[in-house]
Parts: structure tokens; sequence; C-alpha cells
């Protein structure tokens, strides 16, 4: 038999869902079911929708959806955007994080000037965390924000080297700054690229074996999170003229982590914290009661015709791994076991609440 290890629900605060929008890549129902099939419990959704979560109207129509929808707990950004700053203290109420995008990705969010930014820190509830999409001497601006306003910011998606060095001189000036690592640039790097090609394409891109061995020297120190950015697209999509970035995530960042544990990588404290203790802390995420995951510490395959998402690819397919995530159970409820999704549609809560 093998050893069953039993984690709290995890958390990936960096998630696209794609609703409004782009249902077509991933909605509510299939991308919270991909998340208790990852072994998560709790996503925060990420802003570059279409229209993107950057009015109030718009963010709090798609917060209806989810809750007829979601399968598991959901919390969603607001997106800042130059037109809509007028608009930040009412998005505060439906969101449980702001997102500033400083450099290029998929979809139109984008921030590139100093009274957007001024405006960001100084009217965003000091109580909500401000998140950014920074790379490379973006993350200096984002930091020297973080030192003006004294209040955190959050960096998403750290890939290289001399980023994670100077969130690490930042922390060591007691600076109020954290950063989430993806599983796809701890993994795989720009070699990948090449095996892959376009399917290993997204933003930021891979990295240098060097980048990916600054990333694992600082995991146990200068990292918070671990975060999915999950960020689905159809395979037809990534097959065209005009591929977005973005790979899936949810379903496999935690087998992939486990196998590090395995390989005596990381501790698995250190990854509960990384996947769950960080996350809630940072976000003011509130506890799942009677939640927890099961997983067998057993050799698998990471295979793309089983996935929830509803892209149905991963760059990890073929990939073996040592984990196989067996049950789910959120507030008390089985909600996937041995392959099925059993939560009911409208079961997972929506973030900001009561609880
Ligand atoms: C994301 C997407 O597709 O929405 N793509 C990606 O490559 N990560 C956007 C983002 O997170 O930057
Ligand atoms: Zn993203």
């Amino acid at each position: 038999m093998p050893e069953i290890v039993t984690l709290p629900g995890l958390i990936d605060v960096h998630t696209h869902l794609r609703v409004p929008g782009g249902e077509h890549k991933e909605d509510f129902r299939t991308g919270t079911a991909a998340a208790l099939a990852g072994g998560i419990t709790m996503i925060l959704g990420m802003p570059n929708t279409t229209p993107p979560l950057s009015t109030p109207e718009v963010l709090q129509q798609t917060a209806v959806i989810a809750q007829q929808e979601a399968l598991c707990d959901v919390g969603l950004f607001a997106g800042a955007s130059p037109e809509q700053t007028a608009h930040l203290p009412h998005l505060a109420s439906h969101a449980v994080a702001l997102k500033i995008y400083l450099n290029d990705t998929f979809g139109p969010l984008r921030v590139e000037d100093v009274p957007t930014l001024r405006a960001c820190f100084q009217t965003w509830p000091h109580e909500k965390l401000i998140a950014m999409h920074a790379e490379k001497q973006s993350v200096a601006v984002g930091i020297g924000l973080a030192a003006a306003y004294d209040r955190p910011v959050h960096f998403c998606h750290i890939s290289r080297r001399e980023e994670i060095e100077l969130i690490a001189d930042a922390k060591m000036r007691g600076l109020p700054v954290t950063c989430e690592v993806t599983p796809h640039h701890l993994f795989m790097d720009e070699r990948d690229r090449e095996r892959l090609g376009i399917l290993a394409d997204m933003r930021p891109v891979l990295g240098t074996p060097d980048d990916v061995a600054a990333l694992w020297a600082h995991l146990n120190d200068t990292v918070d999170c671990i975060a999915t950015d999950h960020a689905p697209h159809t395979l037809a999509e990534k097959q065209s003229a005009t591929p977005p970035p973005g790979v899936a995530g949810l379903e496999t960042s935690l087998v992939l982590m486990l196998t590090a544990v395995a390989q005596n990588r990381l501790t698995l404290n250190r990854l509960i914290e990384l996947m769950h203790t960080n996350p809630r802390r940072i976000f003011h995420l509130p506890e799942q009661p009677e939640t927890r995951v099961e997983v067998a510490m057993a050799p698998a395959v990471i295979r793309q015709e089983t996935m929830k998402s509803r892209c149905g690819w991963t760059p990890f397919h073929g990939r073996e791994v040592s984990a196989q995530v067996k049950r789910v159970i959120l507030r008390g409820q089985v909600v996937y076991a041995d392959g099925r999704v059993l939560a009911q549609p409208g079961s997972g809560m929506i973030l900001p609440s009561l609880y």
C-alpha cells in the first residue's frame, strides 16, 4: 500500500478562469473541477478577462456567475486600468486584491503611467493586497512603490535570478514584499521551449537553467508561495498564427511539488507553507473548516486525457511524478475521489464573504 499523506486544502493565488469572454477556454465549473483534481480548494481568479474585471458591474456580474457555478472556493482580483481609477474603491468591495500589469501579456490590461500607479497605491484599501505582474526592472518599480507608500506588494510568477535576488535584497531591508513562483518555472527551462515549441510559451517565458537554479536556491527563504498561473488556451489557439501565451497548471502543481518532496528537494512542511499557510496569510483568506486533501505517494504519469480543464492539454504530458491526488474533502463533503469530481455547482464560496 502506498503511503497516504494528508494536507490542508491548498490555495492557488493565481488562476485564469476566463469568465467573462473566454468560456471556450475555461469557465468556473471546469476551472474549479481542475482545481479539486489538483488538490486545490481555493483559487484566486485573475482579471484579464473580456471585458476585464475593472468595473464594479463586470466584477459583480462575474462574482454572481461564480457563485452559481463554482465547485471550490473562489476569490476574484480587480484589474487596474488607467481609464478606471475612479472605480477603485467600489471595485474593492467585490475583490480580494488588486492586480497591476506592468508588463505585456495576454489581454489589454496594462499600467504604464505614474498617475495610475499613484491612484492605485493611494486609493486601494490598505487591508487588501496589491499584486503585480512585474518582470526584470519592473520589479524595482514595485519595490519602490512598496517603500514609498509603506504597503505590501506581492510579485506574481517571479522567474529570473535577477528578480528573486532583488526581492531577497528588499526583504533583507525589511520592505513589505512577497512573491510567488510557478511550477513551470521550477520544473522547465528554455530547453523545454525548444522541445515543446509554442506549447511551452508563457509570460514570463521559461528561464535559463541558471534562473531555475536561483529559484530553487531561494525556495526556503525568499519565495513565499507556489502559484500555478493556470492560463488555459485551446490547442487550436496555441497552434494558430497568433498563439496566446500561457499553459494550464491547476492539475499538475501539487503532484510536481510532491515529487520534489520525494526527491528531498524541499520538505513537506515547506510545501504546506508555500501552498497553504503563506497564501492565506498574505491575501488574508479565511480558513476552510473540515477541509483536507489526501494524496498517495505512488508513481504516476501526468496524462492530458484525464484533465478536467477545458483546454485539455498540458506541457507536462507524459511526465513521471511521485504522487497522486486521491480524495479532497471541503467543509466535510467529499468533493473529489479517485478521478471523479463530486462537488455540486454552487457549493464553492465566493470571497470576500463572511464565512
Ligand atoms: C496569462 C493568460 O493567458 O491570461 N498568460 C501567461 O502566459 N501567463 C496572462 C498572465 O498571467 O500574464
Ligand atoms: Zn497569470
